[in-house]
């Protein structure tokens, strides 16, 4: 399989040697492809920000190793720095790290510390602010005049104009209202289908990750709790429950129906399907 990072048996673990360690994540293997849509999902403290802080070196590995293109990322500490421009991160509530007088240099300031600059450097800023749905008519105003919505987009642009192979985003919905994380959420699907880079989308919302991503890993405690398409993890919604997680609304309709004596298949999870498998029922006559 063509995977560009390859997590192997990674273990990190906060406050070593103190009363408070604590392994976030715990020999953990996992490979993501290249070109994907991974969508990253687990409770809160399952190590969704701590495994994803490994991908560019923001974090070290207490065990084990991350290799980006086959490479073990440590293997030269002083490289690490490209391997920050070659898979970007947008943290949770990114808009509180911006800093500059406008909203263009505040996008162009990762670019800008790659070297680029001039025309190519003019034309990443405006291709990024388009990706992230960010008005032309606003890169030169104050990112602080600027709503928490926009501000949070202009925070993603910057981290696009870099032009990453890998774009992460750490629950970059948290905290929109429904219009604002759907707006969001189409530009980011826009910028996978048009550019056809690699995009891991951390959420806790099932709904969000359904609704996206082509293969899902699920966390739990530190450890992969299941990994694969949409249909197969949410066939598994049972043991999705068990473990404190949320399905998808229409999982959990199919499960309150199935739970009534309806055979409807475990693997249905969009309201199309759904209906299909209702509509089939009625032909077959179990559904008046
Ligand atoms: N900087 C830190 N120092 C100590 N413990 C941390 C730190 N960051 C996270 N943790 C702990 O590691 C575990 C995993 O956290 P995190 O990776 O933030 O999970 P998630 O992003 O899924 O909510 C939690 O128990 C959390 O309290
Ligand atoms: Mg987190």
């Amino acid at each position: 399989m063509n995977e560009i990072i390859r997590i192997e048996n990674l273990t990190h673990t906060y406050g070593e040697g103190t009363p408070f360690r604590r392994s976030a994540v715990e020999d953990m293997s996992l490979d993501i492809y290249r070109g994907e849509f991974l969508g990253l999902i687990g409770h809160t403290g399952s190590g969704k920000s701590t495994l994803i802080q490994h991908f560019n070196g923001l974090l070290k590995p207490t065990a084990g190793r991350v290799l980006l293109d086959g490479q073990d990322i440590w293997a030269e500490p002083k490289k690490i720095r490209a391997v920050r421009f070659r898979v970007g991160l947008v943290f949770q509530y990114p808009e509180y790290q911006l800093f500059e007088e406008t909203v263009y240099r505040d996008i162009a300031f990762g670019p800008t510390n790659m070297g680029l600059s001039g025309e190519e450097l003019d034309r990443r800023v405006h291709d990024a602010a388009r990706f992230a749905g960010l008005d032309e008519g606003l890169l030169q105003k104050s990112p602080f005049a600027l709503s928490g919505g926009q501000k949070r987009r202009v925070a993603i642009a910057g981290v696009i104009a870099m032009e990453p192979e890998v774009l992460v985003l750490d629950e970059p919905s948290a905290g929109l209202d429904p219009r604002g994380r759907e707006e969001l959420l189409s530009n980011i699907r826009a910028y996978h289908a048009e550019r056809g880079n690699t995009v891991v989308l951390v959420s806790h919302s099932m709904d969000e990750i359904a609704q996206n991503a082509d293969r899902i890993v699920v966390l739990s405690d530190g450890h992969v709790l299941m990994s694969g398409a949409p249909r197969e993890v949410f066939a598994r919604a049972d043991e999705l429950v068990a473990a404190g997680l949320d399905v998808p609304q229409v999982t959990r309709v199919a499960m309150a129906l199935r739970a009534k004596g309806l055979p409807i298949d475990p693997a249905v999870y969009t309201v199309a399907e759904l209906k299909a498998a209702l509509l089939a029922l009625r032909r077959g006559g179990a559904v008046c």
